[in-house]
């Protein structure tokens, strides 16, 4: 029995036909002897009728079970006026079946897979049966809207003369920032690969190569603390171009998510993208990563405390740091227990305490008001707009720390004041931002050196080189991040192109030893020597993309098999141990198992 149509396609236009569906039971009602079966394939469900006066079908609601998987040949019937589904496109018709073969009987399924109700389960059930879980129609949309993006993205890059180059996953280090997942050489004993965290050294040996125009859509390995929006292999729609500017780079970009938008969501989404500086987001916003769908923005307030009665402010402002406030708009009637939420949130950060205003009833209310002059009330009710029902945040910390730490209770807040339905963002807002002219270099206090802010193949602004010697915090980098929704989804730069730079930011600014650089990267300044283009790229997480094109806070969400927060797979218990002559031969011992891990 060959399917002849879809369950989401026979219509009123079909009455009289025969016609073979095929698919799995989604719901069976049997009503004085007659069965109605929804069949539903990934198409959609239409309603099957099996009337026990066919010998065949008697007592038929025994022998099948939902999620059975069944293939039935019948004749379209239209449904009387009363019996029309209009929530189903097929509503208006059903087949009744005149022969049947069962494929497969399911066991009762773990958990309900009625999308709403899935959404409640236990999320390692869920994962334990991802195959379940994924014939949702909710998964299946979104795996649907994942594969047009990846389609769009395909077809736009190859209209702009892009092609698709794959590189090795067994590579060797990749200093993206994360630790790397190593791969023993079973033919190299005691040697290892590490997997690519990133196509990046790869892609600019193909700009050395001459391929001027290459894209992939690549899979990284980072071996770091995972998050909802981190899992240890994802995807990059990853991208490289010779001979072209920033401003180059940012028109494609906005060309390629239009597009993306377009097909995906049938958007379209405002383009040129507004542009703004790290040190402005981190000022505004407390984060490179700025969500401006909402404001409650950060002000400073570190000349207006610099004399203040209350040492912690003017202490801080003294010591080179600053005082920064917000005004959490609506939230002074935030409760004990999420005045501590957010205290511990901002300890967390390094905070040594967070200052408050609760505004009541016309009434200041704070631990600290006695300090406050009336010049500094009326100077900050002015600045932050403080009215009854707000709640003002400070910190008083380095730049750095303070910005972080409202831009962390900045967050929290508009969660607290989103659940209280006083903060509303529209579901379909996107809002695209480039955050511009990162430092080139950040201090590691740990370390007691330089690192690089974005990765060390970004070339500094030209007129900042001189300042690589005596200034390096002061450099500027030629580097681009593109942030949605608060979410951080690609970074980019241009690079360094002359192999004398790249040795000296490795060496002299980074202070890696010049035989670590010879081993690591020294195929890399040596390709350097042999005509390298000037050039620059990008590479999106299309797993973020992914999620917040579909509406996910988590982008376990938007990929078929992921990894738990443990990094596992629970469907296949994946890590796993291995046989000892495995091991043997790849020359390995293991060794010091916390008991714990067993
Ligand atoms: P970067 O390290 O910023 O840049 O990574 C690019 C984008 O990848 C996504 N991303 C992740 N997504 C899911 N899980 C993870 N663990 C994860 N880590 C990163 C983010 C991020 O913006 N080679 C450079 C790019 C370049 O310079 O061209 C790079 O990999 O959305
Ligand atoms: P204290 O003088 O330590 O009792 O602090 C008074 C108030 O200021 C308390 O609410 C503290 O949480 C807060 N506080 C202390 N240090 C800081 C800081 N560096 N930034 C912001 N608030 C602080």
């Amino acid at each position: 029995m060959k399917r002849t149509h879809h369950c989401n396609e026979l219509r009123p236009l079909d009455v009289g036909c025969t016609a073979t569906l095929a698919g799995w039971i989604d719901t069976m009602r049997d009503l004085g002897g007659i069965l109605f079966v929804d069949l539903r394939d990934r198409e959609g469900v239409t309603q099957v009728i099996f009337d026990p006066s066919n010998p065949d079908f008697k007592d038929l609601h025994h022998r099948l079970k939902p999620e059975s998987v069944i293939a039935v040949q019948g004749e379209v019937e239209r449904r009387s006026p009363e019996t029309v589904n209009e929530r189903i496109p097929t509503g208006e018709i059903d087949l009744r079946a005149a022969s049947l073969t069962v494929h497969n009987i399911s066991k009762t399924p773990p958990f309900p897979l009625e999308d709403d109700r899935a959404e409640r389960v236990n999320e390692d059930l869920r994962l334990t049966y991802r195959y379940l879980d994924l014939r949702r129609p909710a998964m299946q949309q979104i795996l649907r809207s994942r594969h047009r993006a990846v389609h769009a993205t395909r077809a736009f890059l190859d209209e702009q003369g892009f092609i698709e180059v794959e590189t090795p996953m067994l590579f060797k280090s990749t200093p993206e920032g994360a630790r790397e997942f190593l791969v023993p050489s079973r033919l190299n004993a005691g040697e290892f690969y590490a997997l690519a965290q990133s196509p990046q050294q790869l892609k600019q040996m193909l700009m050395v190569a001459g391929v001027e125009r290459y894209y992939q859509i690549a899979r990284c390995f980072r071996d770091e603390d995972l998050r909802a929006d981190r899992q240890p292999e994802f995807s990059q729609i990853d991208l490289e171009m010779s001979f072209i500017d920033r401003e180059d780079m940012y028109a494609l970009i906005e060309g390629m998510l239009a597009r993306i938008w377009k097909e995906v969501k049938g958007i379209e989404i405002a383009t040129p993208f507004p542009r703004m500086p790290y040190r402005e987001a981190m000022d505004r916003f407390g984060v490179d990563k700025p969500d401006t769908r909402f404001a409650l923005e950060i002000k400073d307030f570190s000349e207006l405390f610099r004399e203040s009665g209350f040492k912690v402010f003017s202490g801080a402002v003294g010591s080179g740091g600053v005082v920064k406030a917000f005004n959490a708009k609506g939230l002074a009637d935030a409760t004990q227990g999420e005045m501590k939420m957010l205290e511990e949130c901002a300890k967390g950060l390094g905070a040594k305490g967070l200052a408050f205003i609760r505004v009541q009833n016309g009434e200041w209310k704070s631990p600290i008001l006695k300090f406050f002059t009336e010049d500094e009330k009326r100077e900050m009710r002015d600045a932050l707009e403080i009215a009854d029902g707000d709640m003002v945040f400070f910190a008083a910390a380095e730049w750095e720390r303070a910005c972080a730490i409202l831009g962390r209770i900045r967050l929290e807040s508009a969660r607290l004041l989103i659940a209280r339905g006083r903060l509303k963002i529209p579901e379909d807002r996107y809002d695209f931002l480039w955050v511009i002219e990162f430092p080139l270099m950040l201090f590691d206090e740990e370390a007691g050196h330089y690192l690089a802010a974005h990765h060390p193949f970004t070339a500094p602004v030209d007129e900042d080189i001189p300042l690589l010697d005596s200034n390096p915090t002061a450099v500027r980098g030629q580097h681009y991040d593109c942030v949605l929704n608060g979410s951080e989804i690609a970074g980019g730069s241009i690079r360094i192109h002359q192999a004398e730079l790249q040795k000296k930011v490795f060496e002299e600014v980074l202070k890696i030893p010049p035989e670590v650089v010879q081993s690591r990267f020294g195929y890399m300044l040596n390709a350097f020597d042999y005509g390298a283009p000037p050039h620059g790229g990008i590479a999106f997480g299309l797993d973020r993309l992914v999620a917040i094109l579909s509406g996910r806070s988590s982008i376990r969400d938007v990929i078929a098999f992921p990894k738990t927060q443990r990094g596992q797979c629970l469907m296949s218990q994946t890590p796993g141990s291995v046989s000892e002559k495995q091991l043997r031969d790849l020359h390995i011992a293991i060794r010091d198992v916390p008991t714990a891990a067993r």
